[in-house]
Protein backbone atom coordinates (compact mmCIF):
# COMPACT_ATOMS: atom_id res chain seq x y z
CA UNK A 1 0.00 0.00 0.00
CA UNK A 2 2.87 2.63 0.91
CA UNK A 3 4.68 1.20 -2.18
CA UNK A 4 1.71 1.87 -4.20
CA UNK A 5 1.19 5.18 -2.76
CA UNK A 6 4.50 6.35 -3.27
CA UNK A 7 4.93 4.70 -7.12
CA UNK A 8 1.68 7.03 -7.13
CA UNK A 9 3.58 9.73 -6.22
CA UNK A 10 6.67 9.64 -8.17
CA UNK A 11 5.47 11.55 -11.53
CA UNK A 12 4.04 13.98 -9.31
CA UNK A 13 7.59 14.53 -8.16
CA UNK A 14 9.00 14.54 -11.53
CA UNK A 15 7.08 17.14 -12.62
CA UNK A 16 8.17 19.17 -9.43
CA UNK A 17 11.85 19.08 -9.65
CA UNK A 18 11.07 19.80 -14.00
CA UNK A 19 9.23 22.89 -12.77
CA UNK A 20 12.22 23.82 -10.47
CA UNK A 21 15.03 22.98 -13.06
CA UNK A 22 12.98 25.52 -15.62
CA UNK A 23 12.73 28.09 -13.00
CA UNK A 24 16.17 28.42 -11.70
CA UNK A 25 17.43 28.29 -15.76
CA UNK A 26 15.07 31.20 -16.18
CA UNK A 27 16.15 32.84 -13.23
CA UNK A 28 19.98 32.50 -14.38
CA UNK A 29 19.06 33.82 -17.56
CA UNK A 30 17.49 36.92 -16.34
CA UNK A 31 19.85 37.85 -13.67
CA UNK A 32 22.88 39.24 -15.94
CA UNK A 33 21.54 42.52 -16.14
CA UNK A 34 18.85 42.34 -12.83
CA UNK A 35 19.11 45.87 -11.68
CA UNK A 36 20.72 47.63 -14.27
CA UNK A 37 19.58 50.22 -16.23
CA UNK A 38 20.30 50.46 -20.05
CA UNK A 39 20.02 52.98 -22.88
CA UNK A 40 19.59 51.88 -26.54
CA UNK A 41 19.37 54.15 -29.22
CA UNK A 42 18.13 53.50 -32.29
CA UNK A 43 16.36 50.83 -30.71
CA UNK A 44 13.13 50.90 -32.97
CA UNK A 45 14.50 48.13 -35.19
CA UNK A 46 17.16 46.19 -36.53
CA UNK A 47 19.87 45.52 -34.20
CA UNK A 48 19.10 48.09 -31.76
CA UNK A 49 15.83 46.57 -31.31
CA UNK A 50 17.24 42.75 -30.95
CA UNK A 51 19.65 44.65 -28.43
CA UNK A 52 17.23 46.59 -25.96
CA UNK A 53 15.00 43.43 -26.05
CA UNK A 54 17.92 40.90 -25.29
CA UNK A 55 19.24 43.37 -22.27
CA UNK A 56 15.68 43.69 -21.08
CA UNK A 57 15.29 39.64 -21.39
CA UNK A 58 18.60 39.42 -18.78
CA UNK A 59 17.04 41.86 -16.54
CA UNK A 60 17.62 45.15 -17.41
CA UNK A 61 15.37 48.00 -17.28
CA UNK A 62 15.62 49.60 -20.88
CA UNK A 63 15.18 53.16 -22.15
CA UNK A 64 14.44 52.93 -25.51
CA UNK A 65 15.47 55.60 -28.22
CA UNK A 66 14.58 56.04 -31.87
CA UNK A 67 13.62 59.16 -34.10
CA UNK A 68 10.85 57.16 -34.58
CA UNK A 69 7.79 56.89 -32.28
CA UNK A 70 5.64 54.34 -33.74
CA UNK A 71 9.13 52.12 -33.79
CA UNK A 72 9.82 52.88 -29.79
CA UNK A 73 6.94 52.28 -28.44
CA UNK A 74 6.89 48.83 -30.43
CA UNK A 75 9.79 47.49 -28.95
CA UNK A 76 9.27 48.94 -25.55
CA UNK A 77 6.11 47.43 -25.23
CA UNK A 78 7.02 43.88 -26.24
CA UNK A 79 9.55 44.11 -23.58
CA UNK A 80 6.83 44.80 -21.39
CA UNK A 81 4.43 42.54 -22.69
CA UNK A 82 7.33 40.06 -21.89
CA UNK A 83 7.79 41.26 -18.14
CA UNK A 84 10.26 43.97 -18.33
CA UNK A 85 10.76 47.42 -17.76
CA UNK A 86 10.62 49.61 -20.24
CA UNK A 87 10.57 53.49 -21.50
CA UNK A 88 9.94 54.87 -25.25
CA UNK A 89 12.01 57.81 -25.93
CA UNK A 90 11.65 59.99 -28.87
CA UNK A 91 15.58 61.89 -29.32
CA UNK A 92 17.66 62.62 -32.55
CA UNK A 93 20.43 61.32 -31.02
CA UNK A 94 22.63 64.48 -33.14
CA UNK A 95 20.40 67.02 -31.03
CA UNK A 96 22.09 67.41 -27.95
CA UNK A 97 19.61 69.00 -26.60
CA UNK A 98 17.02 66.38 -27.13
CA UNK A 99 19.74 63.71 -25.57
CA UNK A 100 20.47 65.50 -22.53
CA UNK A 101 16.58 65.46 -21.99
CA UNK A 102 16.47 61.82 -22.63
CA UNK A 103 19.06 61.44 -20.39
CA UNK A 104 16.95 63.41 -17.83
CA UNK A 105 14.02 61.39 -18.87
CA UNK A 106 16.17 58.15 -17.53
CA UNK A 107 17.27 59.37 -14.49
CA UNK A 108 13.54 60.51 -13.49
CA UNK A 109 11.82 57.22 -14.24
CA UNK A 110 14.65 54.86 -13.46
CA UNK A 111 16.76 56.57 -11.03
CA UNK A 112 20.50 55.95 -12.62
CA UNK A 113 21.93 55.35 -15.78
CA UNK A 114 24.76 52.02 -16.26
CA UNK A 115 24.95 51.28 -19.81
CA UNK A 116 24.53 52.70 -22.96
CA UNK A 117 24.74 51.43 -26.34
CA UNK A 118 25.23 53.72 -28.79
CA UNK A 119 23.37 51.70 -31.91
CA UNK A 120 21.92 54.94 -34.01
CA UNK A 121 23.31 55.24 -37.41
CA UNK A 122 22.37 55.66 -41.01
CA UNK A 123 23.80 54.79 -44.20
CA UNK A 124 23.45 57.18 -46.47
CA UNK A 125 23.12 57.06 -50.49
CA UNK A 126 25.17 54.92 -52.61
CA UNK A 127 27.39 57.09 -54.43
CA UNK A 128 30.87 58.43 -55.81
CA UNK A 129 32.48 61.36 -53.88
CA UNK A 130 32.20 63.78 -56.37
CA UNK A 131 28.41 63.27 -56.00
CA UNK A 132 27.65 62.99 -52.18
CA UNK A 133 25.92 66.59 -51.42
CA UNK A 134 28.24 68.15 -48.41
CA UNK A 135 25.22 68.78 -46.27
CA UNK A 136 24.46 64.63 -46.70
CA UNK A 137 28.06 64.53 -45.59
CA UNK A 138 27.16 66.75 -42.75
CA UNK A 139 24.10 65.11 -41.90
CA UNK A 140 25.60 61.76 -41.65
CA UNK A 141 28.11 62.51 -39.60
CA UNK A 142 25.97 64.67 -36.91
CA UNK A 143 24.28 61.32 -36.70
CA UNK A 144 26.79 58.56 -36.92
CA UNK A 145 29.71 60.33 -35.17
CA UNK A 146 28.41 63.48 -33.31
CA UNK A 147 25.20 61.67 -31.88
CA UNK A 148 27.90 59.30 -30.14
CA UNK A 149 29.74 61.96 -28.36
CA UNK A 150 26.21 63.90 -27.71
CA UNK A 151 25.45 60.71 -25.43
CA UNK A 152 28.36 59.82 -23.91
CA UNK A 153 29.14 63.72 -22.95
CA UNK A 154 25.37 63.24 -21.45
CA UNK A 155 26.27 59.64 -19.47
CA UNK A 156 29.39 60.19 -18.38
CA UNK A 157 29.03 62.52 -15.43
CA UNK A 158 26.33 59.67 -13.92
CA UNK A 159 28.96 57.09 -14.63
CA UNK A 160 31.65 58.69 -12.98
CA UNK A 161 29.92 59.58 -10.05
CA UNK A 162 29.19 55.62 -9.46
CA UNK A 163 32.08 54.32 -10.59
CA UNK A 164 30.62 51.65 -13.01
CA UNK A 165 29.46 51.76 -16.65
CA UNK A 166 29.60 49.88 -19.61
CA UNK A 167 29.52 52.00 -23.27
CA UNK A 168 28.88 50.00 -26.44
CA UNK A 169 29.82 52.41 -29.78
CA UNK A 170 28.73 50.32 -33.07
CA UNK A 171 31.09 51.13 -35.79
CA UNK A 172 31.25 48.78 -38.73
CA UNK A 173 33.73 46.64 -40.68
CA UNK A 174 33.25 49.69 -43.14
CA UNK A 175 35.37 51.93 -40.36
CA UNK A 176 38.54 49.05 -40.49
CA UNK A 177 37.93 48.60 -44.09
CA UNK A 178 35.70 50.39 -45.93
CA UNK A 179 31.76 50.22 -46.92
CA UNK A 180 30.67 47.80 -49.49
CA UNK A 181 27.08 49.26 -49.10
CA UNK A 182 27.51 52.74 -47.91
CA UNK A 183 29.54 55.77 -49.76
CA UNK A 184 32.74 57.19 -48.08
CA UNK A 185 31.40 59.46 -45.76
CA UNK A 186 29.72 56.01 -44.01
CA UNK A 187 33.34 54.22 -44.34
CA UNK A 188 34.57 57.91 -42.51
CA UNK A 189 32.28 58.35 -39.54
CA UNK A 190 32.71 54.73 -38.71
CA UNK A 191 36.31 54.82 -38.73
CA UNK A 192 35.64 58.36 -36.28
CA UNK A 193 33.78 56.24 -34.26
CA UNK A 194 36.64 53.90 -33.37
CA UNK A 195 38.61 56.77 -32.75
CA UNK A 196 35.99 58.29 -30.28
CA UNK A 197 36.05 54.94 -28.83
CA UNK A 198 39.73 54.60 -27.98
CA UNK A 199 39.86 58.28 -26.37
CA UNK A 200 36.67 57.64 -24.32
CA UNK A 201 37.65 54.14 -23.04
CA UNK A 202 41.40 55.98 -22.02
CA UNK A 203 39.38 58.70 -20.10
CA UNK A 204 36.83 56.52 -18.26
CA UNK A 205 38.74 53.42 -17.58
CA UNK A 206 39.93 54.57 -14.12
CA UNK A 207 35.89 55.36 -13.54
CA UNK A 208 35.67 51.55 -13.82
CA UNK A 209 33.45 52.65 -17.28
CA UNK A 210 34.64 49.88 -20.01
CA UNK A 211 33.95 51.50 -23.14
CA UNK A 212 34.35 48.99 -26.53
CA UNK A 213 33.29 48.63 -29.78
CA UNK A 214 31.39 46.15 -32.51
CA UNK A 215 32.54 46.52 -36.02
CA UNK A 216 29.51 44.24 -37.61
CA UNK A 217 29.69 43.59 -41.37
CA UNK A 218 27.17 42.73 -43.48
CA UNK A 219 24.23 41.97 -41.74
CA UNK A 220 20.58 41.36 -42.71
CA UNK A 221 18.53 44.31 -41.39
CA UNK A 222 16.46 46.96 -43.05
CA UNK A 223 18.95 49.01 -43.38
CA UNK A 224 20.73 47.06 -45.77
CA UNK A 225 17.54 45.60 -47.60
CA UNK A 226 16.20 49.20 -47.94
CA UNK A 227 19.55 50.35 -49.69
CA UNK A 228 20.93 47.14 -51.94
CA UNK A 229 18.83 45.04 -54.58
CA UNK A 230 18.37 41.39 -53.61
CA UNK A 231 21.23 40.47 -56.03
CA UNK A 232 24.10 42.62 -54.29
CA UNK A 233 23.17 41.17 -50.75
CA UNK A 234 23.33 38.00 -52.66
CA UNK A 235 26.73 38.79 -54.30
CA UNK A 236 27.72 39.62 -50.52
CA UNK A 237 26.46 36.74 -49.23
CA UNK A 238 28.37 34.31 -51.20
CA UNK A 239 31.76 36.24 -50.67
CA UNK A 240 31.43 35.87 -46.69
CA UNK A 241 33.15 32.83 -45.52
CA UNK A 242 30.39 31.88 -43.05
CA UNK A 243 28.35 31.76 -46.68
CA UNK A 244 25.92 34.25 -44.24
CA UNK A 245 24.89 37.49 -43.58
CA UNK A 246 25.11 38.28 -39.96
CA UNK A 247 21.17 38.40 -38.13
CA UNK A 248 20.10 40.99 -35.31
CA UNK A 249 20.89 38.25 -32.87
CA UNK A 250 24.19 37.77 -33.39
CA UNK A 251 24.95 41.29 -32.89
CA UNK A 252 22.92 41.47 -29.77
CA UNK A 253 24.66 38.29 -28.04
CA UNK A 254 27.86 39.96 -28.42
CA UNK A 255 26.78 43.80 -26.86
CA UNK A 256 24.99 41.76 -23.93
CA UNK A 257 28.52 40.36 -23.48
CA UNK A 258 30.57 43.60 -23.67
CA UNK A 259 27.88 45.16 -21.44
CA UNK A 260 28.63 42.29 -18.84
CA UNK A 261 30.73 41.97 -15.87
CA UNK A 262 31.64 38.71 -17.98
CA UNK A 263 34.04 41.49 -20.34
CA UNK A 264 35.06 43.63 -17.24
CA UNK A 265 38.91 43.60 -18.56
CA UNK A 266 37.69 44.01 -22.28
CA UNK A 267 38.22 47.99 -22.70
CA UNK A 268 38.94 50.22 -25.39
CA UNK A 269 38.57 47.19 -28.08
CA UNK A 270 36.93 46.73 -31.36
CA UNK A 271 35.45 43.60 -31.89
CA UNK A 272 34.63 42.15 -35.57
CA UNK A 273 31.55 40.39 -35.88
CA UNK A 274 31.39 39.62 -39.72
CA UNK A 275 31.59 35.83 -40.09
CA UNK A 276 35.66 35.90 -41.07
CA UNK A 277 34.59 38.23 -43.88
CA UNK A 278 37.21 40.71 -43.03
CA UNK A 279 40.09 39.27 -41.22
CA UNK A 280 42.39 42.03 -39.45
N1 LIG B 1 23.15 46.49 -41.19
C1 LIG B 1 24.47 46.39 -41.39
O1 LIG B 1 24.94 45.67 -42.28
C2 LIG B 1 25.42 47.14 -40.49
C3 LIG B 1 26.76 46.79 -40.53
C4 LIG B 1 27.66 47.43 -39.70
C5 LIG B 1 27.23 48.42 -38.85
N2 LIG B 1 25.92 48.77 -38.82
C6 LIG B 1 25.52 49.80 -37.88
O2 LIG B 1 24.68 49.22 -36.89
C7 LIG B 1 23.76 50.19 -36.41
C8 LIG B 1 22.35 49.65 -36.54
O3 LIG B 1 22.15 49.29 -37.89
P1 LIG B 1 20.81 48.58 -38.42
O4 LIG B 1 21.20 47.82 -39.61
O5 LIG B 1 20.09 47.92 -37.31
O6 LIG B 1 20.02 49.90 -38.89
P2 LIG B 1 18.47 50.23 -39.10
O7 LIG B 1 18.39 51.30 -40.12
O8 LIG B 1 17.69 48.97 -39.33
O9 LIG B 1 18.04 50.81 -37.66
C9 LIG B 1 18.59 52.02 -37.21
C10 LIG B 1 17.61 52.67 -36.25
O10 LIG B 1 18.19 53.93 -35.84
C11 LIG B 1 17.18 54.92 -35.86
N3 LIG B 1 17.79 56.23 -36.04
C12 LIG B 1 18.25 56.77 -37.22
N4 LIG B 1 18.68 58.02 -37.02
C13 LIG B 1 18.49 58.31 -35.70
C14 LIG B 1 18.74 59.44 -34.90
N5 LIG B 1 19.23 60.57 -35.42
N6 LIG B 1 18.44 59.37 -33.58
C15 LIG B 1 17.91 58.23 -33.05
N7 LIG B 1 17.64 57.14 -33.78
C16 LIG B 1 17.93 57.16 -35.08
C17 LIG B 1 16.28 54.52 -37.02
O11 LIG B 1 14.99 55.12 -36.93
C18 LIG B 1 16.26 52.99 -36.89
O12 LIG B 1 15.20 52.55 -36.06
C19 LIG B 1 24.03 51.46 -37.20
O13 LIG B 1 24.91 52.29 -36.48
C20 LIG B 1 24.72 50.93 -38.46
O14 LIG B 1 25.53 51.91 -39.06
C21 LIG B 1 25.00 48.16 -39.63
Amino acid sequence: MVLALRLFKLPLLIVKIVKALKTGDKQMKNERFTGKIALVTGAGRGMGRAIALTLANQGAAVLVNDVNQAAADETAREIVANGGRALAWVADVSRYDQVQAMVNACLAEFGTLDILVNNAGILGNTRPIEEIPVEEWDILFGINVRGMFNCIKAVLPIMKAKRYGKIVNVSSSAGRSTSTFGGAHYTTSKAAVLGLTRHTAREAAPFNINVNATAPGSMDTEMVRERATPEHIERERQNIPLRRLGVAQDQANLVAFLCSDESSYIAGATVDINGADLLL
